[in-house]
């Protein structure tokens, strides 16, 4: 699995970002693969407070990283327009019993227009079954996702 996420971070990323976001980072797994493979700022917030104290050692001082405790229904400390490419992995099924379009809605403001939002999940059931894994959501001014002015493509396995 990691491979192919892997795989879809090199696809999906844009190639010279200025920053990019990943909401609910936890540990900062994948910051540390997005870092890998862009050079860049990169940008994690998590809920979770102890996540968030792991992440700090994994990246101890690290000037490229920024880490904020936050939830991703009201991310008010990032500005709008503001990250090339924004990634969320496994966190919305923490949201299908409370509301998932706040965080969408998040995503969507902090991303720069023509910026690309990826989510990857498995929900099959609920109100997220539109987040079948893994889901890529892109900016798409005509499409259109429950109402949310998003463009959904999808791939499986
Ligand atoms: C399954 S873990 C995935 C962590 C990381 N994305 C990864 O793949 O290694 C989900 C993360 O989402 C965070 N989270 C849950 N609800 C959140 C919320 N409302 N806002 C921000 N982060 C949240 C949790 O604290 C946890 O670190």
């Amino acid at each position: 699995m990691d491979k192919y996420i892997c795989e879809l971070l090199q696809k999906w990323c844009p190639e010279q970002p200025e920053e990019i976001l990943e909401v609910g980072c936890g540990a900062g797994y994948w910051l540390e693969y997005l870092l890998k493979i862009r050079k860049t700022i990169v940008v994690g917030v998590d809920i979770s407070p102890d996540m968030l104290a792991v992440a700090e050692r994994r990246f101890s001082g690290d000037p490229r990283v920024r880490l904020y405790e936050g939830d991703i229904r009201n991310m008010d400390f990032l500005e709008n327009d503001r990250f090339d490419f924004t990634f969320c992995a496994w966190i919305f099924q923490y949201l299908v019993r409370v509301n998932f379009r706040e965080g969408l809605r998040e995503l969507k403001r902090v991303t720069k227009p023509g910026g690309v939002i990826m989510l990857t999940e498995n929900i099959p059931h609920g109100d997220a079954q539109a987040f079948t894994f893994p889901t890529y959501v892109q900016e798409g001014p005509k499409a259109t996702m429950h109402g949310q002015n998003l463009h959904i493509e999808r791939e499986r396995y």
